[in-house]
């Protein structure tokens, strides 16, 4: 039975620079690992609270000292010399010390450093790779690596927010495996670079998941690009490659409005703007396309959309079990998007993937565009039996981490790559 015996805590940054935590736990066996946190920019407003310092002096108010504090005091405390037989009890008594239902007490950023942390020592303890860690402590069996969504053009939160839509992703259907996908995206990503080498005459800049961001002049121009960068490779769009959209449309939504560039749509506008790109665009999964709480409209695009494209719920459902089980009864998506420093705990997002199975959804683990070059991500999207994962562009380290975990386990376990049905 694992007993932890020392937690540590260190303030480190994340992709942007900005501050995050990288949590060590020790048990008794003399096992000791470690894990860092990431953090998100375009954020719903139902996440667990990440905690910053406030102190606008350092970081701009972005330090996770107190954080860091609260690992190394409070919760290592409580917890060491105690024995765990489960992930479930380990966060029970995380959840139990912070006492809020927002995390914000000890916050989120420091429970989930410890619960991964001490999921990454369990899994050295007994000797075994963290996915299949992850998948025992669920108890189900390795079936198959996601099939990834991969960025490919940027606007919204990520880019300046010149576009609305903050991800247009590519999903290549004809590879069969990791390795396979990942050289039919190379080969599309530098399509799509040479085109906007041409088309905008700029050198390649990125935007916060590595995602390619020219000054388009709206949405409609980036899905155009990501077609016509398809072709240029070479592909088939819809038959070879797909595109994943995430729209994120909480943050372009005021006041019952939509603010799609220079158009105000209203609910019904934006349901009907979304069907019509379904229609003229080969996409099979629409990520928040309506606000967070615009229920009303996720409802009509579920009726109207759900037999083309998965209806994914990222700042609608947050990760959280209480939104989910609502989103399932009123039958406003097909899809969770799964991250876990959106609800704080690992046991808590594993309900959040039983709940959306139970209900024939998919789930897609997901990083943030706040990321470290921490690689916990893949095991745990393998682990659960993830349909799809997001971690972003192929292009930055802490993006490539997980990326290369990925093609490591897919030649470690021999698992197939997720078919497309
Ligand atoms: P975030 O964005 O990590 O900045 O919240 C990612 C997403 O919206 O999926
Ligand atoms: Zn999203």
């Amino acid at each position: 039975m694992p007993t932890l015996q020392h937690l540590d805590a260190l303030e480190i940054l994340d992709s942007r620079g900005r501050p995050t935590l990288l949590v060590t736990c020790q048990l008794t066996s003399g096992q000791q690992a470690r894990a860092s946190v990431p953090s998100g920019a375009s954020t719903g407003s139902a996440e667990a609270l990440e905690l910053r310092d406030g102190d606008p002096l350092r970081y701009r108010g972005l330090g996770c000292r107190r954080a860091v504090e609260h690992v190394r005091g409070v919760i290592q405390q409580a917890l060491s010399g105690r024995a765990f037989t489960s992930q479930q009890q380990l966060d029970a008594a995380l959840l139990e010390l912070d006492g809020t239902p927002d995390k914000s007490r000890l916050g989120a950023n420091a429970l989930l450093g410890v619960s991964l942390a001490f999921a990454r020592a369990c899994a050295l303890e007994q000797g075994i790779p963290l996915y299949q860690h992850f998948a025992r402590a669920a108890g189900l069996p390795l079936t198959h690596l996601p099939r990834p969504m991969i960025n490919l053009f940027s606007g919204g939160k990520h880019a300046g927010g010149q576009v609305a839509i903050q991800d247009v992703q590519i999903m290549p259907l004809t590879a069969t495996s990791t390795d396979d996908l990942l050289a039919m995206t190379y080969a599309v990503f530098y399509a799509a670079a040479d085109l906007i080498r041409e088309r905008y005459g700029m050198r390649l800049l990125r935007a916060d998941e590595g995602g390619l961001a020219p000054p388009f002049s709206g949405s409609e121009a980036m899905l155009g690009a990501a077609v016509e960068a398809i072709e240029r490779a070479g592909f088939k769009p819809g038959v070879d490659v797909a595109l994943t959209l995430d729209v994120a449309a909480s943050h372009f939504y005021h006041d019952g409005h939509y603010q799609l560039e220079d158009t105000l749509l209203d609910g019904a506008d934006m349901v009907d703007q979304l069907g019509a790109w379904l229609r003229q665009y080969p996409i099979v999964s629409v990520e928040d396309g309506l606000a967070e709480e615009d229920w009303a409209h996720w409802q009509l695009f579920y009726q109207q959309s759900h037999r083309q494209a998965l209806i994914l719920g990222d700042d609608l459902l947050c990760t959280n079990p209480r939104r989910i089980r609502h989103a399932i009864d009123q039958q406003a998506a097909s899809a969770l998007l799964l991250k876990v420093n959106q609800i704080g705990t690992l046991t808590e997002a594993a309900e959040a993937a039983t709940l959306a199975r139970a209900a024939g959804w998919r789930v897609v683990v997901s990083a943030r565009s706040g990321e470290t070059e921490d690689d916990w991500l893949a095991d745990l999207a393998v682990g659960w039996g993830g349909d799809h994962i997001k971690i972003g562009s192929i292009t930055q380290s802490e993006r490539l981490a997980k990326y290369n975990r990925l093609l490591f386990i897919e030649q470690e376990s021999g698992l197939p790559l997720r078919p497309v049905e």
